[in-house]
């Protein structure tokens, strides 16, 4: 199997996560004889510092000939004064919607080892496993018109969706839930909301063509308390794209750290690969960072882009053993007896150990 792989590392611990699921990838490749190449570009606020520019034309292009791209996080607290459009942030934005990929996976796993990280009860999130299907490139993130007129005191953004880009982010909610529990969840404010209301109609009308699937709706608002009453009881939740980035970070508190959130974007001409979380200014440099969401990606890169479901499934079994084993990095060691808290490479270098022999 040969994949060319863009890393755009960006900012933050980015670059720190980013290796450890770089050296995961690379192990991969050499335990089952594949050739994996990796290049390196700018993005964010890296890309500022020596270009002027949050996407450098060079990042783009190589982008758009690799066979994937995996980034770390962009933003910096330096860059707060900016305006959206020069932040480091927007270089991501303008990434994704180059790359064109609208259905932004983000699965959220209560790991049975970390049951005891999650402020909610271990009967609660035990045996929660949650498939976010967030619409990445619609919605408020780029609905025109959007301004903010300083003069008059008034700013604005446009929360726009047509009816197909509401369909081809459905059917991909109703195509991986017909592979897994069979359920979908769609989350909108269709009590308030005109493009809330298109959203509702558009995802009822596509459920008709899955009927083993089962449909309900929920106003986000209420979600975001069921999400946390009964993690349980969801399986595939499709939302907008401001509503997936709100949800997927609640969604952090059924694992116990968005350090350990993956996420693949797929449907364009090249899949992105990141981790849920940014670039943690408060703990960068540090070696404090948990690499396993960036590992985790890294096993859906192996999934979505190598189409190596076994090597993807042994990278995510290891997780699980580092885990059981008691690992941790220090996010997930707050106040616990019998852990043994690693830095970021020690955690990757534990994975990569893991990973040399077979994992059941
Ligand atoms: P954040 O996700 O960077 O951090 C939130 C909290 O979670 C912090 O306390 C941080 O220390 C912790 N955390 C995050 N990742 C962690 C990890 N791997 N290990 C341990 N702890 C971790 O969110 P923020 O502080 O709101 O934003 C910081 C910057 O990151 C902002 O500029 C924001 O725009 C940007 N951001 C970028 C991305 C991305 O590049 N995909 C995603 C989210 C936020
Ligand atoms: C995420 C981030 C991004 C988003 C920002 C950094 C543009 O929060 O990937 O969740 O809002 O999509
Ligand atoms: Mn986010």
């Amino acid at each position: 199997m040969k994949l060319k792989v863009l890393v755009v590392a960006g900012d933050g611990i980015g670059p720190e996560v980013t290796s450890e699921a770089v050296r995961v990838l690379k192990s991969v490749a050499d335990l089952g004889g594949h050739d994996f190449q990796f290049s390196e570009a700018l993005i964010g606020g890296v890309a500022i510092k020596a270009h002027g520019t949050p996407l450098p034309d060079a990042t783009l292009n190589t982008a758009l000939g690799s066979d994937a791209v995996l980034l770390g996080a962009v933003g910096g607290n330096e860059f707060n004064s900016l305006t959206p459009d020069k932040r480091p942030e927007a270089g991501l934005l303008k990434l994704r919607q180059a790359l064109g990929g609208f259905a932004n996976l983000r699965p959220s796993f209560a790991w049975p080892a970390l049951a005891v990280n999650s402020p909610l009860k271990a009967e609660v999130v035990d045996g929660a496993d949650i498939l976010f299907v967030r619409e990445l490139l619609g919605g408020l993130y780029f609905g025109e018109p959007r301004a903010w007129d300083r003069a008059a005191n008034s700013a604005w953004n446009t929360m726009r969706y047509t009816k197909d880009e509401v369909v081809r982010v459905a059917k991909v909610a109703f195509e991986l839930a017909s592979a897994r529990r069979k359920k979908v969840t769609s989350v909108d404010k269709a009590n308030v909301l005109e493009v809330s209301q298109l959203w509702r109609a558009t995802v009822t009308e596509v459920a008709k063509e899955y009927p083993q699937v089962t449909l309900e709706h929920q106003y986000v608002d209420a979600m975001s308390m069921h999400l946390m009453n009964t993690p349980r009881s969801y399986d595939v939740v499709v939302t907008e794209n401001l509503f997936g980035d709100i949800l997927s970070d609640e969604a952090a508190v059924i694992t116990g750290s968005l350090g350990m959130l993956p996420s693949a974007t797929i449907g364009g001409k090249v899949n992105l690969y990141e981790p849920v979380h940014g670039s943690a200014p408060d703990i960068a440099g540090k070696g404090l960072a948990n690499p396993l969401g960036a590992i985790l990606t890294a096993a859906m890169v192996l999934r979505h882009s190598a189409k190596l479901e076994q090597e993807a499934q042994s990278v995510e079994t290891a997780v699980r053993s580092v885990l059981e084993q008691g690992y941790r990095t220090a996010d997930l060691a707050r106040g616990q007896q019998g852990v043994q808290t690693l830095s970021t490479q020690q955690m990757g270098q534990q994975i990569l150990e893991t990973l040399k022999v077979p994992v059941g």
